[in-house]
């Protein structure tokens, strides 16, 4: 898994983008409908919100609809060429910030600003300290019922199948993940983190831990990733977590409502923009 520096590296050039991040939308059939299907779904209880941050917003995929649901949103990402490309999606909302940051800290954030942090599909490469650095820093800066919606490896739960499948030669390697017997190792998820560790983290930084969704990405039949969703400790929406698991993840099963909520309102407002 690459860190900090070749992330930015990868992401900070125009060789890195294709469609914008449409290009990753495809299993769902297009941003769209991942939107509306899949994400939106997921956070529509705590939309509109004043005040969103995302992290890792690269060209703006999810951006464009955020805009549309708050007043203020603040875009903060590690590569300052994503950034621009925001900027040209988004042109004319004057309630936009575009933030360079360093990966980990976001001192360009005010403390108890934020209700609503968002991010997808980014976070995945984060290893263990990233993501404890940002546990911390959303603990600073979520308002006091303010919720952090943020997609992340479960890699390390799988740890022993990885080093497995690693040690593999390369066709076996390809017959063996084809075969579901080992994880995908092309998904590049940190195997520093499991979801259960960073809940664990999420709480030691303050935060109360809502639940999470583990869930299958498009390689194979393992649960690589995980949906952490957050909230301030004593904030109206804590309550006992709760952990689900879907392998229908990218084919639009429907959000679980013992994590997301029975019948989250109509969030009108939340059109792209
Ligand atoms: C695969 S792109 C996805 C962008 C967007 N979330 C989407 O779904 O289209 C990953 C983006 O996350 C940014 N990124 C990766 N690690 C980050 C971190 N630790 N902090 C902020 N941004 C990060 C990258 O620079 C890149 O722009």
């Amino acid at each position: 898994v690459p860190d900090l520096g070749e992330i930015r590296a990868t992401w900070d050039r125009p060789e890195g983008w294709t469609s914008g991040g449409d290009e990753w939308s495809g299993a769902w059939g297009g941003t769209e409908a991942l939107w509306r299907g899949t994400l939106l779904p997921r956070i529509e209880r705590y939309l509109p919100a004043p005040a969103i941050l995302e992290l890792g917003p690269g060209q703006g995929r999810w951006s464009r609809y955020l805009a549309g649901a708050c007043e203020e949103l603040v875009l903060v990402d590690v590569a300052p060429y994503a950034l621009e490309a925001c900027r040209d999606r988004l042109a004319g909302h004057g309630h936009v910030r575009y933030e360079v940051g360093d990966g980990r800290s976001l001192p360009m954030v005010r403390d108890r600003s934020v209700d609503l942090a968002f991010s997808f599909d980014s976070l995945v490469h984060a290893e263990a300290d990233v993501l404890a650095a940002y546990a911390h820093e959303l603990a600073r800066v979520l308002a006091p019922d303010g919720v952090a919606f943020l997609h992340h490896s479960n890699m390390g739960a799988l740890r022993r199948g990885a080093a497995v499948a690693r040690a593999l030669p390369e066709r076996l390697r390809r017959t063996a993940t084809r075969a579901g017997l080992v994880p995908s190792l092309y998904a590049w998820r940190a195997e520093s983190v499991t979801a259960a560790w960073f809940a664990r983290e999420c709480e030691r930084a303050g935060l109360a831990c809502l639940g999470q969704e583990l869930v299958r990405w498009e390689y194979g039949r393992f649960l690589t990733d995980a949906i952490t969703l957050l909230t301030p400790r004593g904030s109206r929406w804590e309550r006992r977590p709760v952990v689900v698991r879907n392998r229908a993840f990218t084919r639009g099963a429907p959000p679980d409502p013992r994590l997301y909520g029975a019948s989250p309102r109509s969030a009108a407002s939340a059109a792209p923009s």
